[in-house]
């Protein structure tokens, strides 16, 4: 498999100004299908995301995280992307809330521990471990989980399920699949 050099951030520049819709700059797929992709998501998120559940996403590109959330989602948001460009349209789309350009490791040390209800995380978990290896991500999980109370995972597929982690006694996260069919 040809590995892509998605930890520099020309890699996403380049994406975003050779798509024709602003989704290609994350993933190629036909409209109808994001469309049903983001539905899937939208479904999830509300399943899990309480309206005063502060949300940290991680690798948040344009912050469209926020188009997904529940319409009684009322709580503190903070998204964080290397690529100013994509920084630039979550600003210009969502001025009220919080958006950092950084590196996920300069940035995710400078949160408190649990300081958000949960972490989302859409696409970032295959993206490094296919692209970069399992190292990279064993250390960003371990930022992740620190910062966050619960992790949420989505892919990008109409048949994502989502993945949620959280805290059991030992200190340690557990995860579960989580499906629509139990709504
Ligand atoms: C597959 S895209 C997902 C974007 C967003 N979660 C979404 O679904 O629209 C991966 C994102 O991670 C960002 N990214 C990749 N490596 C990063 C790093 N080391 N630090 C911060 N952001 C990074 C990219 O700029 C890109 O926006």
């Amino acid at each position: 498999m040809n590995k892509k050099p998605v930890l520099e951030q020309s890699f996403w520049v380049d994406r975003l100004y050779r798509a024709v819709h602003r989704h290609e700059a994350v993933y190629s797929c036909p409209r109808p299908v994001w469309s049903a992709i983001e539905d899937t998501h939208r479904r999830i998120l509300n399943r899990h995301i309480k309206p005063a559940d502060s949300v940290l996403d991680v690798g948040c590109g344009w912050g469209r995280l926020l188009d997904l959330l529940p319409e009684d989602w009322n709580a503190s948001y903070l998204g964080i992307d290397f690529v100013p460009e994509f920084i630039k349209m979550a600003r210009a789309d969502w001025p009220v809330n919080k958006f950092i350009v950084g590196e996920f490791f300069d940035e995710l040390p400078k949160l408190k521990a649990g300081s958000f209800d949960w972490a989302v995380l859409i696409a970032i978990k295959p993206m490094l471990q296919e692209n970069v290896g399992g190292e990279y991500w064993t250390q960003l999980h371990r930022e992740v989980i620190r910062v966050s109370k619960r992790v949420l995972y989505l892919r990008y597929a109409i048949e994502d399920e989502g993945i949620v982690e959280v805290e059991i006694n030992s200190g340690k996260k557990q995860k579960e699949r989580t499906s629509d069919q139990k709504r």
